[in-house]
């Protein structure tokens, strides 16, 4: 078993065309709640992982998860991590993105954090994979902040082309979700809200 990746909080590990994300203890949190948050991110991965299988919405494979372990197994995906090729071609990936989005809050669920190192490009299929901080959810202000939180980690990661690159998203967002109208509007207040608690 080869180590691929090692994130804020799991490690991830290839086995033949499986990968197993193995979330370690974090001796900095009291063991209880160490314990309690590994558990419930699991539990959520694995579950939003389902959902996304049955939905045929582009994610890493669900195959089995042991919620005392920790560990969930899922298909590996060959490609690229969005974010070290986003800015080559960055019009047609934004596309993508909104799209995926799309389908996701249409079907109610909040993927939590929504970044480029979260997104893998596969012969043109962008994969989204990380689920620990998804959540089922109809709201209006919680599929806003998921938008919100996309724009942030645009600004942030890819600031060169983060403007054309957002507006990109949110336009084919829109073209594949009958919501979306609503949804922006709630992301204006969502956005003023932060620039008022900014000041203070
Ligand atoms: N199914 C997968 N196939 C291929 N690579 C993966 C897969 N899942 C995760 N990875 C790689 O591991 C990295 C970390 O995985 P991720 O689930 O985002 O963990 P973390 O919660 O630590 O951020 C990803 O950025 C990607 O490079
Ligand atoms: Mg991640």
């Amino acid at each position: 078993m080869n180590q691929i990746a090692q994130g804020a909080e799991a490690r991830l590990f290839k086995a033949g065309n499986s990968v197993l994300k193995d979330r370690f203890i974090k001796s900095y949190r009291h063991p209880e709640l160490d314990s309690k948050l590994r558990k419930s991110r699991t539990k959520k991965e694995a579950k939003i992982l389902l959902k996304m299988k049955g939905l045929g919405i582009p994610s890493s494979e669900y195959i089995s998860h042991d919620e005392k372990e920790m560990k969930i197994e899922m298909k590996f995906i060959g490609g690229d991590v969005l974010k070290n090729v986003f800015d080559s071609d960055f019009e047609k990936y934004s596309k993508l993105i909104g799209k995926n989005i799309a389908l996701m809050h249409k079907n109610n669920l909040i993927h939590g954090d929504l970044t480029t190192s979260n997104m893998i490009l596969n012969d043109d299929v962008l994969h989204f994979i990380d689920f620990g901080l998804s959540f089922v959810s109809d709201k209006t202000e919680d599929k806003a902040v998921d938008l919100h939180l996309l724009k942030q980690a645009l600004e942030s990661k890819h600031f060169e082309v983060f403007e054309k690159a957002y507006k990109t998203a949110l336009n084919e967002y829109s073209k594949h979700y009958e919501e979306a109208e609503n949804i922006i509007k709630r992301l204006e207040v969502v956005e003023k809200r932060g620039r008022y608690k900014q000041q203070y």
